[in-house]
């Protein structure tokens, strides 16, 4: 198939872009390079250089054909999302209804979109799977589900089938070491405790030891961006094959704790990475854990480079390479 990988030259985008790629798509990227990076694109991918709140541009860029798009160009730092909705409400709601508009205006009928675990707020059962209420602790997560619902209603009005991917906690790099760039200033826990390790951050901060976890400190699902990637080629493939919609969580179905990595991370790096423990961070839940049996069943995926080990050795040395 032709696809449009809208955010394609991000962190995530890079490696879903490399995964159409090595399952035989045809790949363009559009992206506004504001938090990707061109080390992120490939020989072989088509580029457009463009902002999604940029409609005409936006619109020309998909006038070549394309039998899908996958979306995953988003603001997405929770803790942001609840001082500055506005930009939130602009880059993923407005932003995400241009795309929308503009695929329907040339005739692109399926599309991928990067959701989120955050669109189920604090959890009231583990694990998560996806008839869990959703009921967003932060305006990051109202984001996404409200495009779910968007996406529902096109479906319902205009017959454009979507997926909507639930991810949990992405990280970790390529394997193959084949993304280059890194995240420009990154708040997620694993490129937070590698900064430190390579010297770019002083110290990291644990936020909260007294959690009702097994040590104290919060745990995530944390789902490797390579299987992510895989997820959205197979979720592709099955909107295809059955001219229907679908909403699914993607994780790892393992719950890893702060120290968890914290200690893995200085075992592999063989750097001290200093931590400080600082009092919890709002809206943090204590566990969050994926059911991903849905995915698992229809799509025949699950997650295979989601180990600690994996995740922690992918993404040292991604950053050991840039120093
Ligand atoms: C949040 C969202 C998630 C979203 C992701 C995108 C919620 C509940 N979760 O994940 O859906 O996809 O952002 O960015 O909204 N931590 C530290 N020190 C740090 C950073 C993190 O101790 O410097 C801890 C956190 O308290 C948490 C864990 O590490 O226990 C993971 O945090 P983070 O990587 O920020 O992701 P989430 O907040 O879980």
């Amino acid at each position: 198939m032709k696809i449009l990988v809208v955010g394609g030259a991000g962190y995530i985008g890079s490696h879903v872009a490399r995964e159409f790629l090595d399952s035989g798509h045809q790949v363009d990227v559009y992206d506004n390079l504001s938090t990707g990076s061109r080390d992120n694109l490939f020989p072989e991918e088509g580029f457009t250089e463009g902002d999604i709140l940029d409609y005409p541009r936006l619109r020309d860029a998909m006038g070549l054909g394309y039998d899908a798009l996958i979306h995953l160009a988003a603001a997405k730092a929770a803790g942001e999302s609840m001082v500055k909705p506005e930009k939130y409400s602009l880059q993923n709601l407005n932003g995400t209804v241009n795309i929308i508009n503009a695929a329907l205006e040339r005739g692109i009928a399926r599309i991928v979109f990067s959701s989120s675990a955050a669109a189920y707020g604090e959890p009231k059962y583990l694990p998560i799977d996806e008839k869990h209420p959703t009921e967003p602790e932060n305006f990051y997560g109202f984001t996404k589900l409200e495009i779910e619902r968007i996406l529902g209603w096109y479906d319902r009005l205009k017959g454009i089938r979507y997926a909507a991917l639930r991810y949990f906690n992405a990280a970790g790099y390529d394997v193959r070491g084949r993304i280059a760039g890194l995240e420009k200033s990154p708040a997620n826990l694993i490129p937070v405790i590698m900064e430190t390790a390579v010297g770019m951050r002083q110290e990291l901060q644990v936020f909260g030891t007294d959690y009702q976890t097994k040590d104290g400190t919060g745990v995530r699902d944390y789902v490797h961006v390579s299987d992510l990637a895989r997820g959205h080629v197979a979720a592709l493939d099955w909107i295809s094959r059955n001219d229907k919609s679908l909403v699914v969580n993607l994780g790892s179905e393992e719950g890893l704790s702060v120290f968890d990595i914290l200690e893995c991370a200085r075992r592999i790096s063989g750097k001290p990475i200093p931590a400080k423990i600082v009092p919890r961070r709002p809206g943090d839940p204590a566990r969050l854990v994926a059911s991903s049996r849905l995915a698992r069943e229809l799509l025949g995926w699950e997650a295979r480079e989601s180990d600690l080990e994996t995740l922690v050795r992918t993404t040292w040395e991604a950053y050991s390479r840039k120093r």
